[in-house]
This record gives C-alpha cells, sequence and structure tokens, in this order.
C-alpha cells in the first residue's frame, strides 16, 4: 500500500504542478493581449477553469501526503523543510489565482517582464522540494 500511495501521491503532485507552472503563462498572455475584449475573456475564464482544477489536484496530492507521512511513518526535518517549500509553492499558486480575477475583471497587471521571472519560482522551488525528498538530507 506504501508504493500505491507514493505512486499517486506523485501522479496528483505532477497534475497541480501543472497548473502551477501553466497559470503564470495565461497571466503573460492576459497583461499582453491589450484591448481584445473576447480574447480576454476566453483566457480568464480558461485560467479560471485551470486553477480550479489545480486546487482539486493539489488537494488529492496534499491528502495522500499526509496518508505517507502519518500511515507509514515516513518522517524526518526533511519533510518539514519540504512541507515549508510546498506552502510557498501554494502561496504562488493562490497569488496567481488573484491576480487571474483581477485581470478578468479588467484590474492592472504586473508587466509582462516582471511575470516571467514570477514564471521562474515555482521551477526554484521543484529543484528545493526534488532535493529534499531524494536526498533527505536531515
Ligand atoms: C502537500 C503536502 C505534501 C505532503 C504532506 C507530502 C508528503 C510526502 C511523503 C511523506 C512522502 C514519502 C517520502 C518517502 O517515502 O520517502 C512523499 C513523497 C514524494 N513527494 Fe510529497 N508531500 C506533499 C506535497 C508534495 C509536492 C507539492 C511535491 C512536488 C512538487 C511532492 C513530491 C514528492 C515526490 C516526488 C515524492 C516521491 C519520492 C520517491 O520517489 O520516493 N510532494 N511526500
Amino acid at each position: 500500500m506504501y508504493l500505491w500511495t507514493k505512486l499517486f501521491h506523485v501522479l496528483f503532485v505532477i497534475a497541480w504542478m501543472a497548473t502551477v507552472f501553466y497559470l503564470p503563462r495565461f497571466l503573460v498572455n492576459l497583461a499582453e493581449v491589450g484591448e481584445q475584449p473576447a480574447v480576454r475573456e476566453r483566457l480568464a475564464l480558461m485560467g479560471k477553469r485551470l486553477y480550479r482544477f489545480g486546487h482539486v489536484m493539489f488537494g488529492i496530492a496534499f491528502v495522500l501526503g499526509l496518508t505517507l507521512w502519518m500511515h507509514f511513518d515516513r518522517s524526518g526535518g526533511w519533510l518539514h523543510a519540504k512541507l515549508t517549500v510546498v506552502a510557498l509553492m501554494l502561496a504562488h499558486f493562490i497569488i496567481t489565482g488573484r491576480w487571474l480575477k483581477r485581470a478578468a475583471a479588467g484590474g492592472a497587471l504586473p508587466s509582462p517582464t516582471t511575470l516571467r521571472w514570477y514564471n521562474e519560482i515555482p521551477l526554484l522551488l521543484t529543484i528545493a522540494i526534488l532535493w529534499l525528498v531524494y536526498f533527505k538530507p536531515f
């Protein structure tokens, strides 16, 4: 059961991460779209649906992660460090969702260049998580 739980944990993590990596691309597109209300509306709707999907995927990955922790006694300092980085990733995801809502309502977004840098943050956080999970340095 341990390996099955881990397999599904990683599967739902992959699904959530797909949204974490892709949602900021919607922001860049929204910031660059200019005066094209139909395109803006379509991008905002797609972003909203993907954001909702991401919440469900995160919820399932989270429950499976907790199961690994509680039932299979996979714990240690590395897990606490990992959960801190996961919390940062979740904060990034939620900020992205807020900016999407703001853009959908016609509000201003950071510049496309800032958003491109913002887009790179999950990559660094993912490397940190994978390092903690595989090296278990403490
Ligand atoms: C949401 C809260 C999370 C909790 C409580 C949690 C907890 C855990 C635990 C206890 C394990 C088992 C480790 C082992 O048996 O060696 C695990 C495995 C793993 N977690 Fe998470 N995790 C969470 C989120 C994430 C996220 C967001 C990612 C990636 C971005 C992630 C990536 C992984 C990977 C790749 C493994 C498999 C390691 C292997 O192949 O042995 N987890 N997780």
